[in-house]
């Protein structure tokens, strides 16, 4: 043990910022699917430059209704390679009635000799709902003749989507207004390979093949009247590989019981300028080729759950979460796939003048993907909500500031960190506590040396309004005198080896296992680890960390569990590997959920995640540099994840490795202020960098980056709202908010939170004096701070804006009425009366709207009707401004609730009306005069907004109410 803990050791601590070790993760030709499934591309590619035919040798039987469907908007048909006559497999279609316009195909081995299954269950852990409902008969239109199937649906009478099948060669396209928005099997290179005995020797197969291919043109035949397939060289599909029953890679072994069953699949987009999503990589949001002549990337995208070491910053290599999405999207329309695979996947992407092109290959698993229809990106957010669910409305507290670190190492050092906070006039809502709280790395139980009374700790903390984070990582120290460990031992849910015997390997922990969360056994003993009863010293102000997730195994091939362990139903790991982190994820929320009565919301922040793991709390993007490079790609990997769902994200502000400048750290504050997710996490060995700790002007410039975020905490409260609600993500990138405008669709630097008009672009470039800003929308643009204007333009435009160390471009869109609090606290519960301040940002045409969503932020009376949420609009009544600002109910609700009862006495401060261009005369509520103050505007090169200021007018936050200002 002590050998192996010097030799990993080092690698863990270093501090030293070099860069990943390639050699650790494996590259497509180093694993034995990938380069076998990768060369059908290869092959293919190769014979349409020769201009040699190629084809699919995949054709579709007669459709027959899907059996125990009762709804006419599911078929089967029977699917046949001509390669392998013998084997027979089953294509699916549905035409899903939520999300409108949501197809699902499916394929399978059916009928095989063979003892195994290929695994089907992502669907059950990413979806709400594994079988969701198929559209009723009456939205969809079938006919088939001649070979070709054609199903028509979509979400009004006007069907205007539908699904072409040509059975022979398959090809299966979604049009939309009689165009193709997605091919599937477009190149043909869709392939699944069947379960086989290993290999016969040379001569054997000769014979066997030369069987095979004179059956398959009958076989062929007997399935359908439809054109015969173009006669296939078997070897376009299938190579010797001395690694496809028992693959070894460095000191590794995967002795690959079931033989090779991967699958590829392709998807081309010919309307499609740009492709997003695959997250999570560290690459452009908008995803560059792999392939071709313009390849920006060597390699595919590869989606393989891993715990990276210092990884880079621009790469198509796989980090810690996996979300097979993508979103076509081109000017016209947009259009989703989501391949549900939880097993190793790379990715290749093209970009041709045809549009985009994508090849996905998988190590195992069943063909399971659904086809988004858009049109444009909000829908396909709704949509893939409706598939995978929206989710939760988080507390409060989770969107203000963390404070981590690796460690706070005492119980008195986590009081001192609190109490230099409220010195510094810093605010501050959640302490972390990394893994050494836990004596011998046995979470759970506190280490009493340095944590003498935890109870006392947690209370203390709470007495100020503030929580904490406790980490709990899925490895568990095997040893007998932990009682997780003998508990879980003994209710036999540990994850196995090959040979059944339960798997241990390295970890934090020293010898460790890992309880499979798969197996239903594990949930409700987990879920009692938590309660307070069991885990007496803990309390309702502890949340979780969940780390190590992926899992890390820091003995295991690629620092992960070998492929070939077993989990719950006999599914080995390689089939399950993506989806494993979040099983621990919703696991631990469950546990956090229920331990209170009434339940209290949850928070677990999670390293590992799948498409889904949303529904389970917040996702930070591991362990980072505290360089600029990585500053700077962060951006696009929050837009990357936040448009799959896993929009509660943000980065180690400060970077987990090495020790940032203060200049870095100030930019990384202001782009934390900014991150859904706002923690500051450092490595073990670094300096300490808590904001209090630095000098003039540093101090100043971190303490207004803290304060910005807890101002503006009401425009993230409605964004996640609207997340928890609708499914959209917390910030959005440019094309989803402007899909139209193609000199936007790349853009991955700035972004909008939700739908507030508030528009950032972080600083990440070392000395900066200014920063280019991209403005899309015809309007004009204020900055946030009123010290300028940008006019309104018809066609976007980039525009310079100067960013010495205290500044960073902020903008409000005009159109858009912003809420926030003004008041200085130390953490955000002390907030929940503090008076609201409402900046009016006019539009062009004189009006804006805004919103407010509130509710206690902390138990789930929300959810019973206990929240206000308020419409604001600005509506012009004349020239230079006049007008009516309003407040009505957004959304129909009981204004006599609890909540809005509690706070019906808050009120609404000030209003900052910009973009006023004279005086107003007067300003009135229920006909009384209230106090102004006005400001000219300046015009000219650097124009200033006009701006009215009313201070207290009177009005209430919750109700109904109209200000009128008059010319
Ligand atoms: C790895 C995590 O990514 C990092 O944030 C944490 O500090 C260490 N594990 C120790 O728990």
């Amino acid at each position: 043990m002590r050998l192996l803990l010097a030799a990993i050791l080092p690698l863990l601590l270093a501090v030293d910022v070099a860069a990943v070790k390639h050699e650790d993760f494996k590259e497509c030709h180093q694993t034995s699917f990938c380069r076998r499934l990768r060369s059908i591309a290869a092959r293919q590619e190769e014979a349409v430059a020769n201009g040699t035919a190629f084809a699919s040798p995949y054709s579709l039987g007669n459709p027959v209704a899907t059996p125990g469907t009762q709804s006419a908007a599911s078929w089967t048909f029977p699917l046949t390679s001509s390669l392998y006559p013998d084997i027979s497999f089953n294509l699916r279609v549905d035409v899903l009635a939520q999300g409108d316009g949501i197809v699902r195909i499916r394929a399978d081995e059916v009928d095989s000799a063979s003892q195994w299954k290929r695994y089907n269950e992502t669907a059950k852990w990413a979806l709400v709902d594994a079988e969701p409902n198929l559209a009723r008969s009456v939205d969809v239109q079938f006919a088939h003749v001649d070979g070709m199937t054609a199903i028509e649906y979509g979400p009004g009478p006007a069907q205007e989507l539908m699904l072409e099948i040509v059975h022979s060669p398959l090809k299966i396209t979604m049009k939309r207004d009689g165009m193709d928005q997605v091919v599937f099997n477009d190149r043909d290179l869709f392939h699944v390979e069947h379960y086989r005995a290993k290999q016969l020797d040379e001569g054997d197969e000769a014979e066997a093949e030369g069987t095979e291919a004179a059956s398959s043109e009958d076989a062929a035949q007997a399935v359908m009247q439809a054109p015969k397939a173009e006669k296939i060289d078997r070897s376009w599909f299938e190579e010797d590989d001395k690694d496809a029953f028992e693959e070894r890679w460095k000191k590794w072994t995967d002795t690959k019981p079931k033989g090779p069953e991967g699958f590829s699949l392709d998807f081309s987009f010919p309307n499609a300028d740009h492709i997003y999503g695959l997250p999570e990589h560290a690459s452009p949001l908008s995803l560059p080729s792999t392939k071709g002549e313009d390849a920006y990337y060597k390699e595919p995208y590869r989606l393989w759950n891993v715990d990276i070491f210092e990884y880079e910053a621009d790469s198509p290599m796989a980090l810690y979460g996996a979300v097979p999405l993508v979103h076509a999207h081109g000017k016209v329309n947009t259009v989703g796939v989501l391949n549900l695979v939880g097993s190793e996947t790379w990715v290749d992407v093209t970009h041709q003048p045809e549009g985009v092109r994508t090849h996905w290959v998988s190590e195992s698993g069943i063909v399971d993907f659904l086809i988004l229809p858009g049109r444009r990106p909000v829908d396909l957010f709704e949509q893939y909500a409706s598939l995978t669910g929206a989710a939760q409305m988080p507390p409060q507290f989770a969107t203000a500031y963390h404070q981590c670190r690796w460690n706070y190492n005492t119980q008195a050092e986590v009081i001192e960190v609190q109490d230099e906070f409220d010195k510094a006039d810093m605010p501050l809502d959640v302490t972390w506590l990394d893994i050494e709280y836990a004596e011998e790395h046995r979470y759970f139980d506190w280490d009493h040396k340095h944590f003498p009374e935890p109870k006392k700790m947690l209370d203390e903390v709470e007495a100020k309004g503030r929580k904490m984070v406790a980490i709990v990582d899925p490895h568990i120290k095997k040893t007998d005198s932990f009682r997780i460990y003998t508990d879980a031992r003994d209710l036999d849910v540990l994850v196995k080896k090959a040979d059944n015997s339960d798997f241990d390997g390295w970890c934090w922990t020293g010898s460790s296992v890992w309880v499979d969360f798969f197996n239903p056994k594990s949930w409700d003993w987990w879920t009692r680890m938590f309660s307070f009863n069991v885990w007496k010293e803990s309390s309702k102000a502890l949340f979780i960390w969940n780390d190590m997730n992926e899992p890390s195994v820091f003995d295991g091939p690629e620092i992960t569990m070998p492929k070939d362990n077993i989990h719950d139903g006999g599914w080995e790991h390689r089939d399950v590997h993506n989806i494993n982190g979040m099983m621990f994820h919703n696991q631990t929320q469950h546990a956090i959920t229920v331990r209170d009565t009434p339940e209290l919301r949850p928070f677990v922040l999670s390293r590992s995640f799948f498409a889904g793991s949303h529904r389970y709390g917040a996702v930070w993007i591991g362990d980072n540099l505290g360089t600029w490079d990585h500053l700077a790609g962060e951006t696009a990997v929050f837009l990357s994840n936040s448009i799959a769902g896993i929009s509660f994200v943000g980065s180690d502000v400060g970077g987990f490795f090495g020790n940032p400048t203060p200049e870095l750290l100030v930019r990384w504050y202001q782009a934390g202020a900014f991150m859904p997710f706002f923690r500051a996490h450092a490595h073990i060995d670094t300096k300490r960098r808590e904001p209090y700790l630095f000098e003039e002007p540093t101090r100043s410039y971190l303490r207004d980056a803290l304060r910005l975020r807890y101002a503006m905490l009401p425009v993230w409260y409605n964004a996640f709202h609207a997340a928890a609600t609708k499914g959209y993500p917390v910030i959005w990138p440019h094309y989803a908010l402007f899909p139209e405008d193609e000199g936007g669709f790349a853009i991955d630097d700035q972004y909008y939170i939700g739908d507030s008009g508030v528009l950032f672009k972080p600083v990440v470039a070392e000395g900066a004096q200014e920063s280019t800003v991209y403005l899309a929308a015809d309007q004009p643009y204020y900055d946030y701070f009123h010290r300028k204007l940008y006019y309104a333009s018809a066609k976007p435009r980039n525009i310079t804006i100067a960013t010495p160390l205290d500044q960073f471009p902020l903008l409000i869109e005009g159109g858009h009425i912003v809420p926030t609090r003004e008041r200085v606290r130390r953490t955000s519960s002390l907030m929940w009366q503090d008076p609201f301040t409402l900046t009016v940002a006019l539009g062009k045409d004189g009006s804006a709207t805004g919103q407010l969503y509130l509710d206690d932020g902390e138990t789930l009376a929300h959810t019973q009707g206990e929240f206000i949420h308020r419409r604001f609009s600005y509506t012009p009544t004349g020239k230079n401004g006049a007008g009516k600002l309003s407040s009505a109910a957004h959304v129909v609700y009981d204004g006599a609730n609890a909540w809005a009862q509690k706070i019906a006495h808050v009120k609404v401060e000030r209003i900052v009306i910009l973009g006023h261009e004279a005086a107003p005369s007067s300003v009135t509520v229920a006909g009384e005069a209230v106090q102004f103050e006005y400001t000219k505007p300046v015009k000219g090169r650097e124009p200033v907004p006009g701006k009215v200021v009313i201070k207290n007018p009177g009005i209430k936050v919750g109700a109904d109410w109209e200000v009128v200002v008059a010319a």
